[in-house]
């Protein structure tokens, strides 16, 4: 009774020391209070910051037997399934502080240029604020799932004959111009937003991984989770600081290569970015975590992302499944027995065009509707 007594009390005190109300009658909390709520006293929230939240983040850290089995040497693997957020991405992390902020700012209208899963968490945040919201998107290159969360939260969606890195710039010289609120990850409430995907990974593991693999695009990603890795070990809430990997797709490498790429390409149309606004984060990041940037084919992205469902049973967009093509790429370079956390930024739903014309299975059409015929067809 004792020792539950002080537990209890431990727990009260920690919540009043990071600014968080202890549960009535002390009971531990038992529901998530959304990221803003949960990582309070690590955010820049305040008083007067009305949260606008969709109970984001606490997504699960799922090991990956399938893939430890292929890299073998002791190596345990995990996957951040980010896709699990409330509109089925890591920007719900990120988009909950920068419509929160810009509502505390007395801002109605906020803007992004996105690739989709931008304008998809930003439509559903602002709404749920009571913004308005306007995306500039690449016309033809935003996976059906993203385009129509955008359009049914109400957001004002304005697609250009051009790509992302045009989109951006326009939407920036627009939030200059107008009374309108850049929610894009050069906003750094995004990146404070997002970089408690870190905390969570360490406040699960222990410490911080190994190895973090993430995708790259923007560059906000992976520069967020640095920010979270770096400001937990400073804290002495971990022991160690991972290496960070990012991957790009092959067509779309700019911080491979080490300069733009005017017209990138790939299947993984999340990252199909030629010119990251983070750029100069991201060297730091690789800088200062002795990392690697690196790119994988459209081919070894579908492959990946065929072996997550298939094996794994974790269905994700093909952008998220760079991380895992990079790390079976590059695993001979991980060490024996090293935590692996591959990021898993977008739920697979998203894009049912690629699953529909990527997959290994058999769909049988216009079958007669009789057992036997079935029965013929399983083979059993
Ligand atoms: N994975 C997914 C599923 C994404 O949607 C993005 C970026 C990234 C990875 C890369 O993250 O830009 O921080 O390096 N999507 C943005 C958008 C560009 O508009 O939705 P990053």
């Amino acid at each position: 009774m004792v020792r539950g007594v002080s537990v209890t009390l431990v727990t009260s005190l920690k919540q009043l020391l990071r600014g968080q109300p202890a549960p009535a009658g002390g009971r531990k909390q038992t529901s998530w209070p959304g990221l803003a709520a949960h990582y309070r006293s690590w955010l820049p929230v305040g008083d007067n910051t009305p949260i606008i939240t969709l109970l984001e983040g606490n997504t699960p850290l799922l090991r990956a037997p399938a893939l430890e089995k292929r890299i073998g040497r002791g190596v345990r693997v995990f996957l951040k399934v980010d896709g699990l957020n409330p509109t089925g991405s890591f920007k719900d992390r990120g988009m909950t502080m920068a419509i929160s902020k810009a509502r505390e700012a007395g801002a109605t209208a906020v803007i992004c240029a996105s690739t989709g899963n931008t304008s998809a968490a930003a439509a559903a945040y602002a709404r749920r604020g009571g913004l308005r919201a306007f995306a500039v998107i690449p016309d033809g290159y935003v996976a059906k799932g993203k385009l129509a969360q955008a359009l049914l939260y109400g957001a004002e969606v304005l697609a250009i004959q051009g790509n992302f890195d045009q989109a951006l710039a326009i939407t920036q010289d627009l939030a200059e111009r107008y009374p309108v609120t850049l929610v894009n990850s050069i906003n750094p409430y995004r990146l404070e937003g997002q970089k408690t995907a870190a905390f969570e990974v360490v406040d699960a593991l222990g410490d911080a991984p190994d190895w973090l693999c993430i995708p790259m695009g923007n560059a906000g990603n992976i520069s967020a989770y640095w920010m979270g890795f770096q400001e937990y070990r400073n804290a002495g809430r971990s022991r160690k600081l991972p290496v960070m990997y990012g991957f790009q797709a092959s067509g779309s490498a700019p911080l491979v290569l080490g300069s733009p790429v005017a017209n990138p390409t790939t299947i993984a149309t999340a990252i199909r970015i030629g010119n990251p606004a983070n750029w100069e984060k991201a060297l730091t990041v690789r800088e200062e975590s002795g990392g690697r940037f690196r790119s994988v084919s459209d081919g070894e992205i579908l492959a990946a992302y065929q072996l997550l469902a298939g094996e794994e049973g974790v269905f994700c967009e093909p952008a998220s499944a760079a991380s895992v093509a990079g790390m079976l790429k590059h695993a001979t370079e991980i060490p024996p027995e090293a935590q692996v956390v591959c990021v898993l930024t977008g739920n697979g739903l998203k894009d049912p065009t690629t699953a529909l014309e990527n997959n290994q299975a058999n769909l049988h059409r216009n079958l007669a509707p009789e057992p036997g015929v079935i029965a013929q067809l399983m083979g059993l």
